[in-house]
């Protein structure tokens, strides 16, 4: 089966012949239907994100199981699924205490690109191939942890389904789950990407009255209108004051949705006293950001956002009842549908911020 491969910095994805290796306990092996393009899968390539190379990128995935390993319940050949990041153990310490989006089973995925085990299963001849996220979805197979598995019901198409495995997920849950917006709060989102116009909807879903979308690309503004902004604001302007034309006090929630230090010193700019700024974008983990003190006396807080807060087993399934229902839209956010060899152009255009959303579609 063919995948993209990424093999070091500075040099485009390849696309190669590679072999898998079956199933083994508790896996599955999945027909990749499709895989959106994720500003992670970018930054693993910039050395933003570390992986072990090489490595197939991709962890925004929805696919069709093939062949399930022994010891697999609850999923059957020919079910149709997205992948969930998390394997929910259900049994670590984050899992009992209901986080399961820090699940420790995370770690061997996020960390390693590798399965559960410490192992993979894609080869090229004899050499190993790293799996991002234990995923690896720029490819026609991947070998999945089962439990990752979620259904998906046979209305809503692989094509779009899949961006709820990651970037919608972690855009509508930083709203409903970590940021909890209620109905008449005022709300700013920073980056309107995959995530950010995400954001936006969870936003729009939850009742917010007043919901500022703010970017340096105006067609992105324009889209983040049309899924639920009441305003605008151009990210190279004066943001803090532009946005207190809006919003006298500042907004009850900010989410940074971009993943560089100066916006998420934004963010915390843009809050009311007793505001909340949600930090969703992943800069490098050393960098260090600068925010004014004075903000915790007026009862400010700062909050990190993993995964969208969410419990992908309790939340996927709900927010495919939004897809189904029309709430939650995920047309509008694909710009670009590709084949397995675009995958190199769908991260330059990412790198240059255009297009919201890109899907490879496999078949
Ligand atoms: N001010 C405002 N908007 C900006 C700025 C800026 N200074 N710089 C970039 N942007 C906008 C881009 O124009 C783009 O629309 O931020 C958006 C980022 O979107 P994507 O690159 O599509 O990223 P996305 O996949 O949505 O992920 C956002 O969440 O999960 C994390 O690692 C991910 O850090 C990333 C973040
Ligand atoms: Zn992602
Ligand atoms: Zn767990």
């Amino acid at each position: 089966m063919r995948a993209a491969v990424f093999f070091e910095p500075g040099k485009a994805l390849e696309i190669r012949e590679l072999s898998l290796d079956p199933p083994r306990e508790g896996e599955a092996r999945l027909r990749i239907a499709a895989s959106g393009v994720c500003r992670s899968d970018l930054s693993v390539t910039t050395g933003t994100l570390r992986s072990p190379l090489p490595v197939v990128l991709g962890h925004e995935a929805a696919g069709e199981v093939l062949e399930t390993g022994p010891g697999v319940d609850g999923l059957a050949v020919g079910d149709r699924v997205i992948v969930s990041l998390s394997p929910e153990c259900g049994e670590c310490l984050f899992c009992r205490e209901g986080r399961p989006n820090l699940c420790v089973q995370m770690a061997p995925g996020v960390m390693n690109s590798s399965m559960l085990d410490g192992t993979t299963r894609l080869r090229d001849g004899s050499d190993s191939i790293y799996q991002l996220c234990g995923i690896a979805s720029f490819a026609e197979e991947a070998v999945v942890c089962a439990r990752a598995c979620i259904r998906v019901p046979d209305e809503v198409p692989l094509e779009r389904a899949c961006l709820l495995g990651c970037g919608v997920l972690t855009g509508v849950g930083a709203a409903l789950n970590t940021a909890a917006i209620e109905p008449g709060m005022a709300v700013a989102v920073i980056g309107c990407g995959g995530v950010g116009l995400s954001a936006i909807q969870g936003a729009r879903i939850a009742g917010a009255e007043t919901i500022v979308a703010i970017d340096v690309v105006p067609e992105k503004l324009e889209l983040a209108r049309e899924l639920g902004a009441t305003h605008t604001l151009d990210g190279g302007s004066e943001v803090r004051r532009e946005l207190r034309k809006i919003a006298r006090l500042g907004v009850h929630v900010a989410i940074e949705a971009i993943g560089r230090t100066e916006t998420i010193e934004t963010a915390w700019s843009l809050l009311r006293p007793g505001g909340l700024a949600v930090v969703v974008g992943m800069p490098k983990a050393r960098e260090t950001a600068r925010i004014r003190v004075g903000g915790f006396f007026q009862e400010k807080r700062l909050a990190g956002c993993v995964y969208g807060g969410a419990h992908a087993k309790r939340d996927i399934p709900r927010l495919l009842d939004y897809v189904r229902s029309g709430e939650l839209r995920l047309d509008p956010l694909v710009s670009h549908e590709l084949p397995l060899e675009a995958a190199q152009q769908a991260l330059d255009d990412i790198a240059r911020g255009a297009g919201a959303r890109h899907v490879l579609v496999l078949g």
